[in-house]
């Protein structure tokens, strides 16, 4: 069994807090030299935090929502990274709560820029590179909203539904280059983006804690095992997938 990323190198978009500074943890202790891309200085002290020890550890700041930025911050990182690309995870994400009648217009395309264009254009930049180095991995991180609708938060339902459906698009196109591209579909977790919910909506912060047959909201470690298979040469042969992490949320 293979499952070390020795030699590996990856770019971890959102890598400096959350969940994705849970899968970027999980990369590097597997053995992955890392680049965390976020849009706070929060990516240079994750870095700094998680390069103590082990291989190396560096951030990029830069903002998704623009074209220009994603490519600059995706060269910076390939400079750190010596001009090689095994691992992308394209992790950034917000979200916006706000009934679907008066939803501002700007927060709408913010999240679709960020959630879903950005999630694209990086995969596209990643996926030339691999295609000359004969593969790669790519992992989207989608949501339980790639399933369902939700309710008051449609720009965020729509990104991660269309984040699933463009991780199989991407999926058909790149497989004939050695590159897997697949999308982990975290639960409820608890984070930042979900801590509103929590102190806002107690009624829905039940009804959801009490729909999860494993009775606890997500972690940032319950993503690590998953995202170094996925990156491992172990799933070679998974591509297109869409894969639940979510205590049985959506099988109940
Ligand atoms: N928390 C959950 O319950 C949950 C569930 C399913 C999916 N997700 C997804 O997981 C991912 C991480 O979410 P989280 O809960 O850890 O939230 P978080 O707020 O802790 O992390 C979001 C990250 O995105 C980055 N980011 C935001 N806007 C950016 C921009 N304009 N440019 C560059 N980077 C930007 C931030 O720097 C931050 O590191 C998101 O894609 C989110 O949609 C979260």
């Amino acid at each position: 069994m293979n499952f070390t990323l020795d030699r590996k190198k990856a770019l971890v978009t959102g890598g400096g807090s959350g969940l994705c500074k849970g899968i970027a943890e999980g990369l590097h202790e597997a053995g992955a030299e890392v680049v965390l891309l976020g849009s706070s200085s929060k990516a240079f002290d994750a870095a700094r935090e998680m390069g103590q020890s082990g291989p190396s550890v560096y951030g990029v700041q830069a903002d998704l929502q623009d074209k220009n930025q994603i490519e600059a911050g995706y060269q910076k990182a390939l400079e750190y990274l010596d001009g090689r690309l095994d691992i992308l995870v394209n992790g950034a994400g917000i979200q916006y709560r706000c009934d679907a009648l008066d939803f501002p217009a700007e927060q709408w395309e913010k999240i679709i820029r960020i959630n879903l264009s950005a999630v694209f254009y990086m995969s596209q930049l990643a996926a030339a590179k691999m295609k000359k180095q004969g593969g790669g991995k790519i992992i989207n991180i989608a949501s339980m909203t790639s399933f369902f609708g939700s309710v008051r938060i449609p720009a965020y339902t729509a990104s991660k539904g269309a984040v699933a459906q463009l991780t199989k698009a991407l999926s058909n196109e790149w497989a004939c280059y050695g590159i897997c591209v697949n999308a982990i579909a975290p639960g409820y977790m608890a984070t930042a983006l979900t801590a509103e919910l929590k102190e806002k909506n107690p009624g829905q912060y039940k009804e959801i804690s009490s729909r999860i047959p494993m009775g606890r909201w997500g972690t940032a470690e319950d993503l690590k095992g998953i995202s170094v298979f996925l990156a491992s040469e172990e799933s070679n042969y998974i591509t297109g997938a869409v894969i639940p992490v979510d205590g049985g949320y959506l099988g109940k």
